[in-house]
C-alpha cells in the first residue's frame, strides 16, 4: 500500500509526501516540460560563438551506462551485463559525439573547466577501455587546465590497474559508491558489493593518492536500523574520506524496490521521510562532531577550503555543461537539452552523422533566475548580492511569499545578505523548491 505521511510540515508543501516517487531536483524547469519542438533552439545556440571574454565556465559530463547488475533502488539509466563489444561501440559513440559538439561555433574555442564521469558504473571499463576513452576525449577537448575531474567507482570494480590509468589521465576526485557498511543491508538492496569489497577498494584508492575521495552513502535502505547506520558511519569516518555524500533513499516507480513494496513482497515497510531526515540529521551531527563541515543538503567535507566539488558548485552557479552519452543532459547558453534514453537509438543517430538529441528547453530570463535560485538553495544559502549582480533582482522581494511561509515554519532565515536554510530546511530542501517555480511548473511530473 502506498501511503502519504502526515507530519508537521506537510501543510506547507504542494502535495502529500508519498513514500514513492522522485523528489531530488537536478535542475529547473522539470524535464517533463522539455520538448522536441524546442530542439531548433539547440541548433541556434550551438551555431553562435560565445560573446568575447564573457563565457561562463564549461563542464563536461560523460555518462557510462553499464553495471554488473541493477541495484533494486536505482533510477539511473544503465544496462547490466553488456558484452565488451557493446561497451567498445559505446566508447566510439562518446568520442564521436564529443567531436561533433567540439566543432560547433559555440564550443570550438572553449576550454573545459571541470569533467565528471558518472553512471552506471564508469569503473567497470577495462584499463584498455579507460585509456581509449579518457585519452580520446582529451584529444578532442583538452583538459590540461581543468579544476577537477571526478570519476564514479563502485567498490568491486576498483583495481590498482584501473586507478593507475585514471591517475595518469588527470582524475582528481574519486567518488566511491559505498551506500552502507552492513552486509545485510547491502544484500537486501541488491548491491553486488559487500563491506569487504569496500575495505579492499579503499586501500587501493588511498595507495593511488587522489587529491579528493568522496564516499556516497544512502539513508533509508531496506533492513537499515539506527544502530547499523551509526556503526557504518563510524567506519566511514575512520576511513577519513575528504567528502561524505549522503542521499535520502528515493523509491521511484520504475525500480524493483517499488514493485516489491507495492506487491507486498518486502518484509518491512521502507523508512518514511521523517525517519530518513532524522537519520540524515544524526549523521550530519556526527560528522560535524568529528570535524567535518556540512557544505550542501547532501554532503559534508573535511576542509571546505580544499575539498570543493567544482562540478556541483559550478553547475549550481549557472555554468555551461555539455553532457554526452545516452540520456545525458546539457545546459549551454541558457538552453537545456537531453539525449535519447535508449542505447541503440543513441548509437544509430551518431552513426547517421546526427547529434542524438531528444528534447530541449530554452529558458526565459525568469526561468534562469529561478533555476539558479533553487540550485543555490541546495547548497544551503542564496546570497542577495549574487542575484542583484547577475539578474538585477532583489530575491527577498521576488520570492517574498514562499520565503515568508518557510521562514515562519523555521525552515529558513532571511536578512539583507540573502536566504539561509536552517538545518531543518536543508534536510528537506528538495521538497521546498517547487514553491519557487512558475505556477505552470509546480504540479507537473518532474521527469
Ligand atoms: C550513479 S550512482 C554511483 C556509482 C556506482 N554506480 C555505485 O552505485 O556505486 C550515483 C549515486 O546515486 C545514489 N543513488 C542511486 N539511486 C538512488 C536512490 N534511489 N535514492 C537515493 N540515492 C540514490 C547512490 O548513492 C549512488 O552512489
Ligand atoms: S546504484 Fe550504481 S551500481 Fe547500482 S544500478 Fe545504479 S548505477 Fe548501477
Amino acid at each position: 500500500m502506498i501511503r502519504g505521511r502526515a507530519d508537521v510540515q506537510t501543510s506547507l508543501w504542494p502535495a502529500e509526501e508519498s513514500l514513492a516517487g522522485n523528489y531530488f531536483v537536478s535542475t529547473y524547469p522539470p524535464f517533463s516540460t522539455w520538448t522536441e519542438d524546442q530542439l531548433g533552439q539547440v541548433r541556434r545556440v550551438l551555431g553562435q560563438p560565445p560573446p568575447p571574454g564573457d563565457a561562463p565556465p564549461l563542464g563536461l559530463y560523460v555518462h557510462v551506462p553499464f553495471c554488473v547488475k541493477r541495484c533494486d533502488y536505482c533510477y539511473y539509466l544503465s544496462y547490466a551485463g553488456k558484452p565488451t563489444r557493446d561497451v567498445d561501440a559505446y566508447i566510439d559513440g562518446l568520442l564521436r559525439e564529443l567531436d561533433t559538439f567540439a566543432r560547433t561555433p559555440a564550443l570550438a574555442r572553449r576550454r573545459l573547466d571541470f569533467v565528471y564521469f558518472g553512471g552506471g558504473t564508469p569503473s567497470l571499463l577495462t584499463p584498455l577501455q579507460l585509456n581509449r576513452l579518457l585519452g580520446g576525449l582529451q584529444a578532442v577537448m583538452s583538459w590540461t587546465e581543468v579544476r577537477e575531474v571526478t570519476f564514479e567507482c563502485a567498490p568491486q570494480s576498483v583495481t590498482p590497474e584501473r586507478l593507475a590509468v585514471l591517475r595518469e589521465h588527470g582524475v582528481t576526485r574519486i567518488s566511491l559508491g559505498v551506500q552502507q557498511l552492513d552486509d545485510d543491508v547491502l544484500r537486501r538492496s541488491g548491491r553486488v558489493h559487500l563491506t569487504a569489497d569496500v575495505e579492499r577498494a579503499w586501500l587501493a584508492i588511498r595507495s593511488a593518492d587522489f587529491p579528493i575521495v568522496n564516499v556516497d552513502l544512502i539513508v533509508g535502505l531496506p533492513g537499515e536500523t539506527e544502530a547499523s547506520l551509526d556503526a557504518g558511519l563510524e567506519r566511514v569516518i575512520a576511513m577519513q574520506p575528504e567528502s561524505v555524500t549522503i542521499y535520502q533513499l528515493e523509491i521511484p516507480q520504475n525500480t524493483p524496490l517499488f514493485r516489491h513494496w507495492r506487491d507486498g513482497e518486502t518484509p518491512v515497510e521502507p523508512a518514511d521521510w521523517p525517519t530518513k531526515r532524522a537519520r540524515l540529521d544524526r549523521a550530519f551531527a556526527r560528522l560535524e562532531q568529528r570535524g567535518y563541515v556540512v557544505r550542501s543538503a547532501y554532503a559534508a567535507v573535511r576542509d571546505p577550503a580544499r575539498h570543493a566539488f567544482v562540478y556541483q558548485d559550478a553547475q549550481y552557479a549557472g555554468a555551461d555543461l555539455l553532457g554526452i552519452g545516452v540520456s545525458s543532459f546539457s545546459y549551454i547558453a541558457g538552453v537545456h537539452f537531453q539525449n535519447v534514453a535508449d542505447l541503440e537509438r543513441y548509437l544509430a543517430r551518431l552513426s547517421g552523422g546526427d547529434l542524438p538529441l531528444q528534447r530541449a528547453c530554452a529558458l526565459s530570463w525568469q526561468e534562469r533566475l529561478i533555476r539558479e535560485f533553487v540550485l543555490q538553495l541546495k547548497l544551503g544559502a542564496a546570497g542577495a548580492a549574487r542575484f542583484r549582480h547577475r539578474f538585477g533582482v532583489d530575491v527577498l522581494e521576488y520570492f517574498a511569499e514562499p520565503l515568508s511561509r518557510f521562514a515562519a515554519a523555521g525552515l529558513l532565515n532571511t536578512d539583507e545578505g540573502g536566504v539561509t536554510l536552517t538545518r531543518e530546511g536543508l534536510l528537506c530542501v528538495d521538497r521546498l523548491l517547487p514553491a519557487f517555480y512558475l505556477d505552470r511548473h509546480r504540479s507537473v511530473r518532474y521527469t
